[in-house]
């Protein structure tokens, strides 16, 4: 078997303070009063969505919005395809998106039309992880978690072919890792546990 993320780039220990940094950073960006209205990115948003609504120190709501991702390529594949729209209206809200990362740039130029669309109060975005280096787009988002090259990256709810999105820290999928047809070749638990901690 394959030891499948044995490169780990950003531990749980290190996820967690960045993410608490975060949510502090985004408080600060915001009146007193405001009741964030939060809106991940399925499916690769859902772990990030998790931390993130429990260490924000305000009133939030949450919704969902799915679009067409990688597939089995470890590159993007084609033009975004909305999968599931949002339940709640976002007029007159303070909508923070909520992304695990941002490559092209895509998806998120995509998702923010969309929502303006319906007319938010205020809207602006926060990715868990930046890849500037790979942007076919001039767009950023207002909070990154971290940025970094170009590698593919796997865990803390990012995929390769559906799977690894369980993994508890960010990992580099080494090319090894992967048969010729671009399977993932292990996806078990027994790397579950954080090798850095
Ligand atoms: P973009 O539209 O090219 O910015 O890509 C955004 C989406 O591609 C993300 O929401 C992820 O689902 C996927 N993606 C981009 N880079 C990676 C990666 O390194 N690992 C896993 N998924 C990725
Ligand atoms: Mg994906």
């Amino acid at each position: 078997m394959v030891n499948v993320g044995h490169t780990v780039l950003f531990s749980a220990d290190q996820i967690k303070d960045r993410v608490a940094g975060l949510a502090a950073e985004i408080r600060r960006g915001y009146p007193a009063d405001t009741t964030l209205h939060l809106v991940a990115v399925l499916k690769g948003g859902f772990v990030f969505l998790a931390d993130l609504a429990r260490v924000l120190d305000c009133p939030v709501t949450i919704d969902f919005v799915a679009v067409s991702s990688y597939g089995a390529a470890t590159r993007s594949t084609g033009p975004v395809r909305l999968r599931q729209d949002l339940h709640l209206p976002v007029r007159d809200r303070d909508v923070l998106i909520v992304e695990d990362i941002i490559d092209t740039g895509e998806t998120l130029a995509w998702i923010l039309e969309h929502l303006r669309a319906g007319g938010p109060r205020s809207l602006r975005t926060v990715a868990f992880l930046d890849k500037p280096s790979r942007r076919t787009l001039d767009i950023q988002a207002d909070y990154v978690g971290f940025t970094i090259p170009d590698r593919f990256v796997v865990g803390y709810g990012l995929d390769h072919d559906e799977r690894l999105r369980n993994l508890p820290y960010v990992a580099v999928l080494e090319p090894s890792d992967v048969t010729p047809t671009g399977e993932t070749m292990t996806n078990t638990a027994p790397e579950l546990s954080d090798p850095t901690s």
